[in-house]
């Protein structure tokens, strides 16, 4: 699903990743740690062709997506979810609009769009605020919507950069539930995060990262036995 091959990025003089190789299976759910500055999230945008490698190559379902030309990265984002620490949400919008927005986006029928905003809502347990406003949701009621809008066009692919960045302790546990819920429906599931003892109790595949480079790779790994 993913392949990283020699990967190096370099910001100027800083070299964010240094010759990162690693490979994710079809249906894995694995995170991504390493103190700040480690490269967590270049390595998420380079997924999504947010910036580009200086060497090597970035392969997303054989696809190699650093030689993409720009015009085809509407596509590669339609195939993949993405979730934001900051949930990036449209503040005049429902849940649903919000949701239903990428579906609207593509021209899809308006049953359709109805159908697959409230399978999405459902997911996410939140058919009950599907016509509330993000001011009026919890923070992890927002990165809810968040997670559903990236699932809602059944992505076989969800990344998300420190989706629990901004919540507390409890709610996170819930948004890592959640994710494990959808890569349990089958969904591929990366996650870049510092947030130890989530990773800890989440028992899934660590790939962890030190100034640019995999230091190491576990399956079913401990975030605490890696970096320190
Ligand atoms: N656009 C950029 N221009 C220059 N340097 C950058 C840029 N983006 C990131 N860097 C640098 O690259 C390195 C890796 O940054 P990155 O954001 O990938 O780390 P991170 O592991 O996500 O950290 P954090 O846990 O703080 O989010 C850092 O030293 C950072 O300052
Ligand atoms: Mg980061």
């Amino acid at each position: 699903m993913i392949q990283f091959v020699n990967v190096t990025k370099i910001y100027g003089e800083l070299k964010a990743l240094d010759d990162v190789s690693f490979e994710i299976g079809s249906g894995e759910m694995v995170f991504v740690v390493g103190p700040s500055g480690a490269g967590k999230s270049t390595l998420m945008k380079l997924l999504y062709r947010e910036e580009k490698p200086t060497s090597g190559q970035v392969f997303v379902s054989s696809v190699d997506v650093s030689r993409l030309p720009n015009n085809q990265t509407p596509i590669l984002r339609r195939r993949m979810g993405i979730v934001f620490q900051d949930f990036k949400l449209l503040p005049n919008k429902t849940s649903f609009e919000n949701i239903a927005y990428p579906l609207f986006a593509i021209g899809m029928d308006q049953n359709e769009i109805k159908k697959r905003v409230h399978g999405a809502l459902k997911v996410v347990s939140l058919t009950n605020k599907a016509n509330d406003f993000p001011k009026n949701l919890s923070a992890g009621e927002r990165q809810r919507v968040g997670i559903a809008r990236a699932i809602v066009q059944g992505p076989s692919l969800l990344v998300t950069d420190e989706p629990t960045g901004n919540l507390d302790p409890t709610t996170s546990m819930e948004i890592f539930q959640l994710l494990e819920r959808i890569n349990q429906r089958g969904t591929t599931v990366l996650v870049a995060t510092h947030n130890q003892q989530m990773v800890d109790q989440m028992k899934k595949r660590v790939i962890a990262l030190t100034n640019g480079q995999v230091v190491s790779d576990v399956k079913s790994g401990m975030y605490t036995a890696r970096v320190n």
